[in-house]
């Protein structure tokens, strides 16, 4: 085992974008497990966009992340020394571990950190999108807001991306015509073509307001909002009697800190006497076994599909946030660290 420790320090926060200079690489020895302590080694972390928020607003704490404090992020680890009677050398472990190599918990204080097993016959990684916090947003914002009935047109934006891609293929699996927005033509095609999707729109090439009239001409029953900003907007002056819009993320905004756009066709919800909701997915956590029984089924069944961006190594996490926040991943980013 190694005796060196690897970890991103958070150093100052981003003025626009993200950069790797916001973060230096620290080392420091390994920790020793004390009583009723564990010494896990990280396997695989991942990225989201909110951390672009954490770092600058605080995001949903409201205060932003503390500069000099390794940063945060979540995880698949592998117990490497043991303390602690519940837990032994070799078991895999998922939650909170910062991006660093190495880390030493108490089970007993840390919250949202447990022992985890992947179903037989699925790859470990599923823990972390599918199975995970991916996968219960897109099941809890469907089956708890969207609400989707046979035939309703569903409109789903980050339609490649780890919420998105899982967003699709319930919408699709559930009877809806699922037309997913996405920021290139690779993941168009991916979205028409492996995920179902009935039509796709590049909102970078392409005019979102003009391909919605013609692939939705009588309007839209459901939108599920990754992004926010312009496209929201666009989708509520489209929308149908009844409808419901899904406030998920607004990735389009985590870059423009306090000043977000506004939308101003939300007078729509008036007349089309629409409801738009927010919802965090924390909120059901007491619920995941619901969500991650019935995907697992789902996987085992082939009747889901997802794709990884994976990078290799501890150098190389803070890239992957700039990637996802420039939209360069294809698929659910991972950083695998063995
Ligand atoms: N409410 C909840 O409980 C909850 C839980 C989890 C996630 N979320 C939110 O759901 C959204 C999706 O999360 P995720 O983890 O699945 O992330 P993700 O979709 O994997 O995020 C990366 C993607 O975001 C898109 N993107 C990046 N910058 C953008 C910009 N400026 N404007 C528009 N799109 C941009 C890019 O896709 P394109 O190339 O297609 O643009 C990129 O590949 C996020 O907003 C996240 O905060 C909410």
């Amino acid at each position: 085992m190694a005796t060196i420790n690897r970890k991103w320090v958070v150093r100052s926060r981003p003025i626009d974008k993200v950069e790797v200079s916001n973060f230096s690489l620290d080392e420091e020895p390994v920790p020793e497990p004390g009583d009723g302590q564990v010494l896990l080694r990280s396997e695989v972390l991942t990225v989201n966009p909110p951390m672009r928020m954490a770092l600058v607003s605080g995001g949903i704490t409201g205060k932003p992340y503390p500069i000099g404090r390794t940063m945060y992020g979540g995880g698949l680890a592998r117990v490497v020394q043991s303390r602690h009677v519940d837990f032994s050398e070799g078991d895999l472990i998922q939650g909170e571990l910062g991006w660093q190599e190495y880390s030493v918990i108490d089970p007993r204080k840390r919250l949202g950190v447990k022992k985890v097993k992947a179903p037989v016959g699925l790859p470990e990684t599923t823990l972390m999108h599918v199975l995970g916090s991916s996968g219960a947003t897109a099941w809890f914002g469907i089956h708890e807001f969207a609400r989707p009935k046979a035939g309703d047109t569903f409109v789903v934006s980050t339609a490649a991306g780890s919420v998105g891609a899982i967003v699709c293929q319930l919408a699709r699996l559930a009877g809806c015509r699922v037309i997913g927005i996405a920021g290139s033509d690779a993941k168009c095609a991916w979205v028409r073509d492996e995920l179902g999707a009935a039509g796709v729109i590049n909102y970078r090439t392409q005019n979102v307001e003009a391909e919605l009239k013609v692939l939705c001409p009588n309007g839209i029953d459901i939108y599920f909002d990754n992004v926010g900003g312009e496209i929201l907007d666009t989708v509520l002056g489209q929308i149908a009697f009844g409808a419901r819009v899904v406030l998920c993320g607004g990735t389009s905004q985590y870059n423009h800190d306090l000043e977000w756009y506004g939308p101003k066709n939300y007078f729509n919800l008036v007349y089309k006497q629409a409801t738009m909701s927010g919802f965090y997915v924390s909120n059901f956590a007491h619920r995941n076994e619901e969500a991650t029984s019935r995907l697992t089924s789902l996987l085992k069944a082939g009747s889901l599909r997802y794709t990884e961006d994976v990078l290799h190594g501890i150098e190389n996490v803070p890239l992957a946030l700039i990637r996802i926040l420039k939209g360069e991943n294809f698929g659910v980013p991972l950083i695998k660290l063995v």
